[in-house]
């Protein structure tokens, strides 16, 4: 890393700037209120960017800011008040609807009295196709649940089921991943771990994905781009590229360590 700057200004070219890249997800000039008159919230405003293909972005913001209602909107679960979010130019909606988004939130909400595996091949039944029970087998190797995936939802710790959720938003190949938080709720070694699967399914898999994360460490670790947002009504206040090589060294790694402190400073500005 010598002679390089360790937190490169979007501008730069990196290589890993959407410039780079074909679009993926475009979000222009999007406000987000919620309700109206004096309850009104105004989570979202005027957001732009762009991700592009290949590409792995990390959203970091404080609580209640609207990282998820981003997310969803990009989901095709939520519209905007004003602006507009496509994906491949489209309506998000037509991409979920041919199958191609995979979606993993904090709570994975699994079917109690199937095993993680049925879980899994559960998604065939939604999408109304055959199951293919070798990829199924895949993608549950690929998140090291192989070996447990007999187990149901109240039998598994909380990694498991969020390796479940992972493998079920893998499962039909999506070509844009979509990820709010899934490691939130667990504990810190458990998700230094899960962290490190995700970053191997990634380099395995090159799948365009939007990580909404709290932890700045979580952002620098998986993101090629960390955009940062505001408090209410938020704003994107700072777009970091890591230019590292994965998988990433460990967080007292010092080029690591400067990335996740200015992300933190962005934070609390
Ligand atoms: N359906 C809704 N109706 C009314 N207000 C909503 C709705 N969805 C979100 N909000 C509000 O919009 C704001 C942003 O919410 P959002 O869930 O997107 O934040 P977040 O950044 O994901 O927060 P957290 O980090 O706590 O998950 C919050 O004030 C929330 O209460
Ligand atoms: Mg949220």
């Amino acid at each position: 890393m010598t002679g390089r700057p360790a937190v490169t200004p979007l501008s730069a070219d990196t290589g890993t700037g959407p410039a780079a890249r074909a679009t993926v997800v475009r979000v222009e000039n999007v406000s987000k209120t919620f309700g109206a008159g004096a309850g009104a919230v105004h989570a979202l405003r005027e957001i732009g960017l762009d991700i592009g293909e290949k590409e792995f972005v990390a959203v970091l913001g404080p609580s209640g800011c609207g990282k998820s209602t981003l997310l969803r909107m990009m989901a095709g679960l939520e519209q905007p008040t004003t602006g507009r979010v496509t994906c491949w130019d489209d309506d998000p909606r037509e991409l979920a609807a041919r199958h191609a988004l995979g979606v993993a939130f904090q709570d994975p909400t699994l079917l109690p009295w199937a095993s993680l595996r049925a879980n899994v091949e559960f998604v065939y039944k939604v999408c109304g196709q055959r199951t293919d029970r070798d990829r199924v087998t895949e993608v549950l190797e690929m998140v090291g649940l192989a070996e447990l995936a007999h187990l149901r939802p109240h039998q598994a710790s909380g990694g498991m089921r969020q390796r479940t959720s992972l493998a079920r938003a893998l499962v039909m190949r999506p070509r844009l991943l979509l990820l709010d938080e899934p490691f939130g709720a667990l504990d810190a070694v458990t998700r230094h771990r899960l962290n490190d699967e995700l970053e191997a399914v990634w380099s395995r898999t090159h799948v365009t994905s939007v990580l909404v994360t709290h932890s700045a460490e979580e952002a620098v670790r998986l993101a090629d781009r960390v955009l940062v947002m505001s408090d209410r009504p938020s704003m994107i206040v700072q777009e970091l590229a890591v230019p590292l090589e994965r998988p990433r060294p460990p967080a007292s790694d010092p080029v690591m360590r400067e990335l996740i402190q200015h992300c933190l400073g962005a934070l609390h500005v």
